[in-house]
């Protein structure tokens, strides 16, 4: 199946929740939650798309990179590109309208992820969803990252992170920007955002790289690096938690500037192509991670169409690559690319 057939095939699966634009940029969804959008005016997901169109790659072809080479490391995990699934919940017909189990996404994101070599984060919620995507890890080798919610109760965030690192995963994530979500089950408070002596205390329980999604400044950055964390993902959880927002990419090289290589950063927000996979790593980033797309790319294709979505934005990395006289990930510098 090419991807325009399997994106025919899920157009017909994900209605109405999901309308499956031809791109993914949240217009037709927009204040859509429970759904996909983004909260209220969307503003927070339309930064995003519309800085990246602001990112320009520089050609240079007068080089000898015939071949550039995507591959990359993290966490200990060798990539073939520097890709992540995002962790996406809410699939029984609270986000998505239930044509596909969270259960059978998860496996599918993990089992097209690990075929093409991209690393998959999954999520937690309310329901069942957390050992859901445990499932799946343990199915895979431990192939996941799973994505914790900052519960409150540190204890509780606590003993779920270490079911991910029995389960022999590489890296756990928690995400804690979805610090005031309201639909975390029927008690209020159960999720808030996290000081550094209870990020610390996450840490110093695991015996696996924990990793923050959801930082946006400098400033928070930093209180993750003094905390012991391997790494964060700058995101706006898909301008879910908030409206008025920055553009991920935007925040992207002061955060690098603030903490030099104590931490690996991964960022997420509209990136669509390998394009836009460049431009954030020559925005400072180590990885991208994409959501919605793939999830379109599961109901459609399943794991087939999950590692043929990966696949695909692999090669339009390496294109640029080629374009920019960039041979390996280490050479996309901030030089490559210019904002207008
Ligand atoms: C329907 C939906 C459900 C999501 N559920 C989670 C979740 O359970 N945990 C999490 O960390 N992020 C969650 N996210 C945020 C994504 O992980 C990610 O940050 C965002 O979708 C990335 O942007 P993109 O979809 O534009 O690529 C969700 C996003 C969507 C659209």
């Amino acid at each position: 199946m090419t991807l325009n057939e399997i994106w025919e095939k899920a157009r017909g699966m994900m209605g109405p929740n999901c309308q499956v634009c031809p791109v993914c940029d949240g217009r037709a969804c927009r204040g859509k939650i429970p759904g996909v959008g983004a909260m209220g005016d969307g503003s927070a997901w339309t930064a995003c798309t519309e800085y990246l169109k602001r990112v320009k790659i520089r050609m240079d072809t007068v080089h000898e990179a015939w071949d550039p080479d995507a591959s990359c490391e993290l966490f200990g995990v060798k990539l073939a590109s520097p890709l992540c699934l995002a962790p996406i919940g809410g699939l029984n017909g609270y986000n998505y309208n239930g044509a596909v189990s969270t259960a059978d996404w998860s496996m599918m994101a993990v089992e097209g992820a690990k075929a093409a070599g991209v690393l998959p984060f999954t999520g937690d919620g309310a329901g069942g969803q957390f050992q859901e995507g445990l499932d799946a890890a343990s199915a895979h080798g431990g192939f996941d990252v799973p994505t914790v919610k900052p519960w409150r109760d540190n204890a509780k965030l606590i003993r779920r992170a270490l079911r991910a690192a029995e389960a022999g995963c590489p890296a756990v994530a928690c995400d804690i920007d979805a610090a005031a979500f309201a639909n975390m089950g029927s008690a209020v408070n159960t999720v808030g955002p996290k000081s550094v002596d209870e990020l610390r205390e996450v840490v110093e329980a695991l015996p696996i790289p924990f990793i923050v999604k959801g930082v946006m400044t400098a400033e928070g950055a930093l209180k993750c690096a003094e905390a012991g964390c391997a790494g964060i993902v700058v995101s706006t959880h898909g301008g879910r938690v908030m409206t008025d927002a920055q553009a991920t990419a935007e925040v992207l090289p002061e955060i690098r500037a603030a903490v030099g290589d104590a931490l690996t950063i991964i960022v997420d927000g509209a990136i669509r192509t390998g394009a836009d996979i460049f431009k954030v790593l020559a925005l400072g980033a180590d990885a991208a991670m994409i959501g919605r797309p793939f999830v379109v790319a599961a109901h459609g294709g399943g794991a087939g169409g999950v590692k043929l979505y990966a696949d695909t934005r692999r090669a339009e990395l390496e294109y640029m690559m080629t374009m920019a006289n960039c041979p390996d990930i280490a050479s996309i510098t901030r030089d490559k690319v210019a904002i207008v």
